[in-house]
């Protein structure tokens, strides 16, 4: 167990978690909390072997997180906001190869909910409410919303959204899409802990693979797309882990992969 100030990280069976700590500002996401997080997920994607898929969370009971940290942008002056490259951060998420499961608590608003897309896999509880409501502050989502919830989601759920501001329940977030699945509030972390650590039996290098086709889907065209995954299934026979997964097969017996 790692102590920043503005989140927690552990790592337990192959499972590292990480809660974003300022339950008295519902989790807004400051500065600090961008740089913790990033940072924490950079470590253990690169400096941590056994740790191999990250569940990312909120603490207390009310958010995952409400936003970007309203406080903190109010007063900026565009010369300011432009220079400080407030939350040019975030976009190094992208490098990291492990999964990221976002298990989400409660409120996940502005940046909240673009921190969970920006994840590969969103549980919810059935308490989580999602929403971009940027543009009853008078701005427009800044953390890849109008992006990654318009391709989630299509243009006219995603549209409603960001320019209503208006917020949705769980049940409705698995109906459009945005979610891979609502449980009970009391057992959100158990259910995540479960699926990271069914993720976590298989191959690692395997995994990432797979997590990097489906994410060049979001990105480039289906000839680019079939192109880089065949290139990538294709590359699956370098590793001990292919011959280990196919042989187990044939013998009928579980697989031990060694992730290499
Ligand atoms: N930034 C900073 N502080 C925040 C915050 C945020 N995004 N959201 C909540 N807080 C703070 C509140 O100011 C309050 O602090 P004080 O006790 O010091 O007053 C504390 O958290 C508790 O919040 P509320 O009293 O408002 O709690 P509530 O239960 O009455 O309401 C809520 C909950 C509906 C989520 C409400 O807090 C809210 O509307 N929050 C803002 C949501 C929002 O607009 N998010 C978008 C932010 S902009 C953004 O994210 C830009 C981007 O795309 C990058």
């Amino acid at each position: 167990r790692v102590g920043f100030s503005s989140i927690e990280a552990e790592v337990e069976g192959g499972v590292a978690t990480i809660t974003v700590a300022r339950p008295e500002a519902l989790n807004a996401l400051n500065k600090q909390v961008m740089q913790e997080l990033v940072s924490a997920c950079l470590f253990l994607d690169r400096n941590h072997p056994s740790a191999k898929v990250i569940i990312v969370t909120g603490s207390g009971d009310k958010a995952f997180a409400a936003g970007a940290d309203i406080k903190e942008m109010a007063t900026l002056s565009y010369a300011d906001a432009y220079n400080s490259s407030l939350l040019n951060g975030w976009e190094t998420l992208r490098t990291v190869r492990k999964p990221i499961i976002a298990a989400v608590n409660g409120y996940a608003l502005g940046g909240g909910c673009e921190l969970a897309m920006m994840c590969d896999i969103i549980l919810a509880s059935d308490k989580a409410q999602f929403g971009q409501p940027e543009i009853t502050l008078g701005v427009i989502p800044g953390m890849g919303g109008t992006q990654r919830l318009t391709r989630a989601v299509g243009k006219s759920r995603a549209m409603e959204m960001i320019l209503t501001g208006q917020r949705i329940g769980a049940a409705e977030a698995e109906r459009i899409g945005l979610v891979s699945r609502v449980v009970p509030a009391a057992e959100l972390m158990a259910e995540a802990r479960k699926l990271a650590s069914k993720i976590a039996e298989f191959s690692t290098p395997v995994v990432e693979k797979a997590k990097e086709c489906v994410l060049v889907a979001q990105e480039q065209s289906l000839g680019e797309g079939l192109r880089f995954e065949k290139r990538e299934f294709w590359s699956c026979w370098a590793l001990d882990d292919q011959k280990e997964g196919m042989g187990a097969f044939v013998q009928k017996r579980k697989p031990a992969f060694t992730h290499k």
